[in-house]
């Protein structure tokens, strides 16, 4: 199987040459003459050029065996796949069992054949060697010019308030944390957009509007990000949902050390992948106990993972177009990526951390309310080359992704929208605590919060012994911050006051 095929010994080959891009990482950093990650470390090191990237037709050869071997990999029944992956994934626990999604795709999981899943997987290898074809770029090149690799932001929108959330966003971006880079939207072509919309957005500069064909409707129409994850003009980009607002200058997530040593960053969700999801079937191993991913925001690398990234998007992209069938598997589009990485035998990037419940405890009115209400997922942000080498070191908060203001009157213009967040002093996604979070989730009001959290032996852990607890939002940053957190609490509000809208129409 995986283990005994040339593709394995090749990818330990490649293991050891991570090991020493991390290893030069490393002594960069400490030397400090480390400046940020598009550095040309080729031309500053002397390193010769096939030491990392080989050309692309070898890397082809390589990919296209990995994807003969996978389409070859035995297929379990779904009840001996579920078995093999309780061990990691026990349903009971990491929210498993209380995910809707799950609950709700059981029944479908269990009539997946085993001819489902050999023409599931024929159709994404016969799709990338289409591609291959064609000429497009399956694997990407290093740099498709001699110059620095080309760095953008991307965001999706058109209908509904989309557009004005987009441009509250913007003006973060360009107005407090002075940042230039460009900016390119995505819509749907058949969508109506307002001129005074566009106008409104073109003010801050560097902004290219970009159209996708043929507009779906419901949970289907998700497959736009796809779509411009793979049209966006850049080698490496950051994708931002319309109401998730970035907490940090832009360029610092570039700069982090996890996207240098993954060569993308994704977030991840409140819950587990389940055991008895028959993508395990598909993708050829049992479920390994990673969490699912919210897609709120992305950090990708084309050139990441020797090229391999850019079939990554391709994948996906192919999965989302067909959601009728991959959506049994993912919840929309936010874990078409992880399966891709998984399809293709590369680890799947993650931030490392887990959320953080943000809102407070003041309704729209003002009036304080007994529950705290979480209606935002606060996602922390990444290591910055020059932090301490210190395992105490946590960084910063790096995005409100703000998922339920959206989608419910009752937060519509709520007073300090973000005061408190719900802290878990141990956030590493490793931790197993966390699969012992119990939660209050108040529907009708659209307010998520921590309830408790339980060690093996099912005693609560207290704040005292490093359980959730509940601080300021600006106790999370570190001082001198508090210019740019009275314009993210102003955005926060203005994109409150927007309100929601009906779910299917607004595009992200
Ligand atoms: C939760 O998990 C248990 C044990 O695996 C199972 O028996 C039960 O049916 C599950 N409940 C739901 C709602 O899926
Ligand atoms: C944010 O990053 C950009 C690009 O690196 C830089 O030019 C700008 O000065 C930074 N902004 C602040 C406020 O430091
Ligand atoms: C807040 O005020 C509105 C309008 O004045 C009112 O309808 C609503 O019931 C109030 N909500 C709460 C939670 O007090």
């Amino acid at each position: 199987m995986l283990q005994t095929a040339p593709w394995a010994n090749r990818s330990r080959s490649r293991w050891i040459h991570c090991a020493v891009f991390i290893t030069i990482s490393v002594v960069i950093l400490f030397t400090g003459w480390h400046n940020h990650v598009g550095v040309d470390y080729k031309a500053a090191y002397g390193i010769p050029t096939p030491w990392r990237w080989s050309n692309i037709a070898e890397e082809w050869i390589a990919l296209d065996t990995r994807l003969e071997e996978w389409i070859n990999v035995p297929i379990p029944s779904a009840e001996d796949m579920a078995r093999q992956g309780e061990a990691l994934c026990p349903t009971g626990l990491g929210g498993r069992n209380e995910t809707s999604f799950h609950v709700d795709q059981q029944a479908y999981w269990s009539s997946v054949t085993t001819g489902d899943i050999k023409r599931a997987r024929q159709d994404l290898v016969d799709w990338l060697r289409a591609a291959h074809k064609r000429g497009e770029f399956v694997i990407w090149p290093e740099t498709r010019t001699k110059q620095k690799k080309t760095r953008g932001m991307i965001m999706t929108g058109g209908n509904g308030r989309t557009m004005r959330r987009v441009a509250l966003t913007l003006d973060l971006v360009r107005n407090v944390y002075h940042n230039q880079i460009p900016v390119e939207i995505f819509s749907f072509a058949d969508e109506l957009i307002d001129e005074r919309d566009k106008a409104m957005i073109e003010r801050f500069g560097k902004i290219s509007f970009k159209t996708i064909q043929g507009k779906k409707t419901g949970a289907k129409r998700h497959y736009i990000k796809g779509r411009a994850f793979l049209r966006n003009s850049f080698d490496e980009f950051l994708y931002i949902d319309s109401d998730s607002i970035p907490l940090q200058n832009i360029s610092q997530y570039f700069d982090a050390v996890e996207y240098a040593s993954q060569g993308s960053v994704f977030w991840p969700d409140i819950y587990k992948d389940h055991s008895a999801n028959a993508i395990w079937r598909i993708i050829g191993e049992p479920c390994g106990g990673d969490w699912a991913q919210e897609t709120g925001q992305v950090l990708f690398d084309r050139t990441g993972n020797f090229g391999w990234n850019q079939a990554v998007l391709l994948l996906a992209d192919r999965m989302q177009t067909q959601g009728d069938f991959w959506y049994h598997f993912s919840y929309g589009d936010k874990d078409t990526w992880r399966y891709a990485f998984k399809i293709l035998g590369l680890p799947t990037p993650t931030s490392g951390r887990s959320y953080s419940p943000l809102g407070g405890y003041l309704d729209r009115n003002g009036t304080r309310q007994e529950q705290f209400c979480g209606h935002t997922m606060l996602q922390w942000g990444l290591t910055p080359p020059d932090a301490p080498d210190d395992t105490r070191y946590h960084p910063e908060p790096g995005f409100a992704h703000a998922n339920m203001l959206k989608y419910h009157d009752s937060h519509k213009g709520r007073v300090d929208v973000f005061s408190q967040l719900q802290r878990l002093p141990v956030d590493a996604l490793t931790e197993p605590s966390l699969e012992r979070l119990s939660y209050v989730f108040d529907w009708e009001a659209r307010c998520l919060s921590i309830e408790k959290q339980y060690t093996e032996e099912g005693t609560e852990v207290n704040p005292d012994d490093d359980g959730p607890l509940t601080i300021p939002f600006e106790d999370a940053f570190l001082p001198g911050r508090e210019q740019e957190l009275l314009a993210i609490r102003q955005v926060a509000h203005q994109l409150s006051q927007l309100g929601s809208e009906p779910l299917d129409d607004v595009t992200i």
